[in-house]
């Protein structure tokens, strides 16, 4: 089959469905100038796997805080691209119930989207580990303060953003809400997500045996590639582009 009727297909199972859900991954966030983990130019390439362990950061948090202003700070000024604002636009026509995304940046959130899981945190939010002060949606004064002190709070402590590191606990309320969800829908939706990290690639499975159709937008291979009803390995800009083009009369 080809493209243009393939997406005809998937927007039209779009139009039937009474629960669907997306679950974006790094890939989304790409055409905003964020790269990555895994591809040959991602994060891991550039600062290595283990820059998110637990363990990496509390025995040399300077090497996590090298990366962070690299890495981290620049996502506080990123703008939403079309693949964000295609899926707040969905959400507020009535065509999607929320998105959980792995992403740290809040830029579902920038584009409008109101149902959103963050299930590894956000970078929005920072908490000393001393006092528990919390630095909240870091405003240009604060980002400047916890530069210029290399991220140790006035008490002193570490700053430590509110995402998952390997070797944590997901923030619970938001895993819990996300598998709901998943085990809710009838179309389950993957963008941008290599699905190889768990318990995240678990929610697609919780949908599948939910007898949900599953559909994976990604350029890549990925594990799930075999139970998915459609798989788009395309850019997700193009993808975008297209569902807003071919979902016009339904969006506005
Ligand atoms: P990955 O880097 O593993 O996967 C991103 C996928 O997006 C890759 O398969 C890319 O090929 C694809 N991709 C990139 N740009 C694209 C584009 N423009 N169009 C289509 N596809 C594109 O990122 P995630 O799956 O999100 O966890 O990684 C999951 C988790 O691993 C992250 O949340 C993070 C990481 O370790 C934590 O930090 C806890």
């Amino acid at each position: 089959m080809d493209f243009d009727k393939l997406i005809e297909k998937f927007c039209e199972m779009l139009k039937t469905s009474k629960f669907v859900v997306a679950l974006t991954g790094a890939g989304v966030s790409v055409p905003s100038g964020i790269p990555d983990f895994r591809s040959p130019n991602g994060l891991y390439a550039k600062y290595g796997q283990d820059i998110f362990e637990i363990d990496e950061f509390y025995k040399n948090p300077d090497r996590f805080y090298n990366f962070a202003k690299e890495g981290l700070i620049p996502m506080l000024s990123a703008q939403p691209n079309v693949v964000h604002h295609m899926l707040a636009k969905l959400e507020k026509a009535g065509m999607l119930k929320g998105v959980i995304t792995q992403n740290i940046d809040g830029l579902h959130q920038k584009a409008g989207s109101k149902n959103v899981a963050e299930i590894h945190g956000s970078v929005r939010i920072w908490n000393c580990l001393k006092c528990t002060k919390r630095y909240e949606i870091l405003d240009d004064g604060q980002r400047e303060f916890l530069l210029s002190t290399n991220f140790r709070c006035s008490c002193g402590g570490l700053v430590k953003p509110n995402i998952t590191f390997f070797g944590e606990m997901l923030p619970m309320g938001e895993f819990a809400k996300a598998q709901k969800w998943a085990e809710s829908s009838d179309l389950f939706i993957t963008l941008g997500t290599s699905l190889v990290v768990y318990p995240a690639a678990q929610l697609p499975i919780y949908a599948l045996r939910n007898r949900a159709k599953l559909v994976i937008v990604n350029k890549g291979e990925t594990p799930l590639d075999r139970y998915a009803t459609f798989k788009f390995d395309i850019d997700l800009t193009e993808f975008s582009n297209k569902i807003l083009e071919t979902l016009n009369t339904f969006l506005n």
